[in-house]
């Protein structure tokens, strides 16, 4: 089986499972698939604001494919100030997903590609609930967090109304790791390019005090392809303790 095939079968299951096992619980919410490529040491760009292409051409197609394997997908504001991005399938074969972006502040230049999409309008999350409108993009005012940016768990239950099940989480840094801080991460694909870097990291501080309630892979798969190493699986945040050998 190549590795698209591989992937592909394991995530389309991931979902399926996620949205029957969850069927009933009060927290309706997609299932979020967190994917981005790294360095060896774990970095996401030489700093932040930078491009920095890190994957292969091979490794973009596989994106694309998980790109086609979602309705949403969302990165931060931050992402698009960089990269200014499409988000859309266009190395494999599929349904572009929704665009969503998070950003408090409404920050999304109206030049931007994703307010310029003549084929999809961009859903842009913010807390400003009198915010000037962008041609382009659809404006979904969402409750503040404690801090001030858009509230990640009322973000998924507006996701969920408006029709989103499968959510792909494509950066940058922070968005991912707020993601991994709220637990609304369910499963990670991550490309490893061969490569030190030594800039921005993709994961920033947890909140953790213990690597006990870190949040933990819990069905590991990887395949080399080329240079580089894709690593896959679910994520989980609730671990045993591990047995007591102190008696
Ligand atoms: N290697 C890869 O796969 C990859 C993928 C994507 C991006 N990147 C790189 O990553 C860099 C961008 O990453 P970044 O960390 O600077 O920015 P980011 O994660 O793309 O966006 C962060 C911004 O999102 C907004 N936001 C709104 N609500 C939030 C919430 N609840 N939690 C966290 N953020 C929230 C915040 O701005 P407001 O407060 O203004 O809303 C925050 O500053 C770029 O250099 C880009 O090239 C690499």
């Amino acid at each position: 089986m190549s590795l698209n095939e591989d992937i592909e079968r394991w995530l389309v299951r991931e979902q399926a499972d996620f949205h029957s096992l969850r069927l009933g619980n009060s927290e309706a919410r997609p299932h979020v698939t967190l994917s981005y490529a790294q360095s060896w040491d774990g970095s996401i760009t030489t700093a932040p604001g930078r491009t920095v292409v890190l994957s292969s051409d091979e490794g973009m197609q596989m994106t694309h494919q998980l790109r086609s394997l979602h309705d949403g997908i969302l990165v931060g504001i931050g992402t698009v100030l960089a990269d200014d991005p499409q988000l859309t399938v266009r190395e494999w074969t599929g349904a572009d997903p929704q665009p969503i972006v998070l950003d408090s502040q409404l920050r999304i230049p109206a030049s931007s590609r994703l307010c310029q999409s003549e084929h999809q309008t961009c859903w842009v999350l913010t807390t400003q609930a009198t915010g000037a409108a962008r041609s382009g993009c659809e404006l979904i005012v969402v409750p503040g967090d404690d801090s001030g940016q858009v509230h990640l768990h009322k973000a998924m239950e507006i996701l969920y109304r408006r029709g989103i099940r499968k959510l792909m989480i494509e950066g940058g840094a922070a968005v991912i790791t707020a993601f991994l801080r709220a637990g609304l991460a369910d499963a990670a694909v991550l490309t490893v390019a061969p490569v030190f870097i030594g800039g921005y990291n993709a994961i920033g501080p947890l909140g953790n005090t213990d690597t006990l309630s870190c949040p933990r892979v819990t069905t590991l798969h990887s395949r080399q392809l080329g240079n580089e190493i894709i690593v896959w699986g679910r994520l989980c945040y609730t671990h045993a303790a591990p047995p007591d050998t102190t008696t």
